[in-house]
This record gives C-alpha cells, sequence and structure tokens, in this order.
C-alpha cells in the first residue's frame, strides 16, 4: 500500500543547534546599601537594651504589631531611620521601574534576637519588605553569598538571613534549587520583594543582635474611575 507521507531522511551529521538566547525572565531584585551610621546605631542600640518592652518573654512575638514610630518622639534616631528606609524605597522602586503616586503605608518593627534566637522561614503581608542592622555579631563571611552548592544549604551557619528561591516548587525538581545567604553588619539595609521566603538562623553571640524591619504596601493614587474603591468588611 502507497503511504501517504514519505518518510524524510536525516545525514548522520554531527547535530548543534544555533548559541540561542537566554533572557532571565522575572529576577528577585534584592538591593544591599551600606550605611555608614554609627550615631544612629548607638543611640537605636541603646533604646532596645534599656526599654523595658524589649525584655519581655514575648516582645517576638508582639514585635509586628505594632510600629516602632510611637516612640520617635523621645528617640529621633527611629525619624532618621524612617527617612533613610524611604529613600531606599525611592531607590528601590526607581530599580525595579515602579513608579507613580501612591499612598504609602509604612511599618517598622523591631527584631531583638538574643543568643539561640531564630526566625523561622517566612515572607511578608505587603509589596516591598526592608531590614536595617542595628547591631550584629562579626562574621568572617561577606555580606552577600550566592554562588554556594546545594550542600551548602544544609549547613547551619550562625547569623546567616538565607533568602529562599521564590519560584513555586522550583525546587522540587533539584537543579532549580538556588538560594542565598546574607551575613549582616550593622548599617546595612536590605529591601526586597514581600513575597520572598526567607529565614534567620541562630547566632551565639552574648549581647542581642538588633534590627529594624519595614513593611511598605504602595496604593496608586490615580486608580481609574472604573475601579471603584469600597469599605469593605466580612
Ligand atoms: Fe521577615
Amino acid at each position: 500500500m502507497k503511504r501517504n507521507v514519505e518518510i524524510q531522511t536525516f545525514n548522520d551529521s554531527e547535530i548543534t543547534v544555533p548559541e540561542g538566547v537566554t533572557h532571565n525572565l522575572f529576577p528577585t531584585p534584592v538591593k544591599l546599601f551600606e550605611l555608614a551610621e554609627p550615631g544612629l546605631n548607638t543611640e537605636l542600640g541603646a533604646f532596645f537594651t534599656s526599654h523595658p518592652r524589649f525584655s519581655e518573654t514575648d516582645q517576638a512575638q508582639m514585635a509586628d504589631v505594632t510600629t516602632l514610630m510611637e516612640y520617635a518622639e523621645d528617640v529621633p534616631a527611629l525619624a532618621r531611620l524612617e527617612q533613610l528606609f524611604l529613600a531606599g524605597l525611592e531607590s528601590y522602586c526607581r530599580d525595579i521601574g515602579w513608579q507613580g503616586e501612591f499612598d504609602l503605608d509604612m511599618q517598622m518593627f523591631p527584631n531583638v534576637s538574643p543568643g539561640g534566637h531564630y526566625v523561622p522561614s517566612h515572607n511578608h503581608v505587603s509589596h516591598i519588605s526592608a531590614v536595617y542592622y542595628v547591631h550584629t555579631e562579626p562574621s568572617a563571611r561577606p555580606l552577600l553569598v550566592s554562588d554556594e552548592s546545594i550542600s551548602d544549604y544544609w549547613r547551619p551557619d550562625e547569623g546567616a538571613l538565607i533568602l529562599h528561591d521564590p519560584r513555586f516548587n522550583a525546587s522540587l525538581m533539584g537543579g532549580w534549587h538556588q538560594h542565598a545567604k546574607i551575613f549582616p553588619r550593622p548599617g546595612v539595609m536590605i529591601f526586597f520583594p514581600s513575597f520572598l521566603w526567607h529565614e534567620v538562623t541562630p547566632h551565639r553571640a552574648k549581647e542581642p543582635r538588633l534590627s529594624v524591619a519595614a513593611n511598605f504596601s504602595l496604593t496608586y493614587r490615580n486608580v481609574p474611575a472604573y475601579e471603584r474603591r469600597h469599605r469593605f468588611s466580612c
């Protein structure tokens, strides 16, 4: 019987493909600033170590249900830190191309971490998050490590901020498993998208590690008329 489709024949020459172009779509922008603010760190350090709120047993659990700005009248460094966060946010938004007129909801909350304290893996309910480090244990590691192998992922580094690969279930198939570690120093301010999963490993220093986290939620002011804004409760 005659076949309708003629069988193609291919020669056995070596198979090659053109060079091709890889597009790194959907990257995760993480921005680091190294600020020289010793006076700010001294004042914030004194505030965190002297105010009774930060020695209460539930201070870690209650850290993010208020804003540090309620103490700004007595602690001028907090107002300065707020301005530094806002300057960093402007720079970060410029980098990621998020521009416009916004109403901004901003929260600043403390991280007072005694030796042995850790922060389980989590992300934040906001658009953009940031952390400013007031006091950290000295580390011989680089500020940012982003080229480790998967076996290094499991090494129990002390005092590391681990940033997890945010791609959904990417690690299930092995080769996509990426991570980065920050070994923070005082004065470092880091910005990242709030959806980025992260955790903090314990340290063994006598003094608590001190940092301030910030969450930013941006709402466009110039919403079109067809997007009606409602007050809603449920
Ligand atoms: Fe966090």
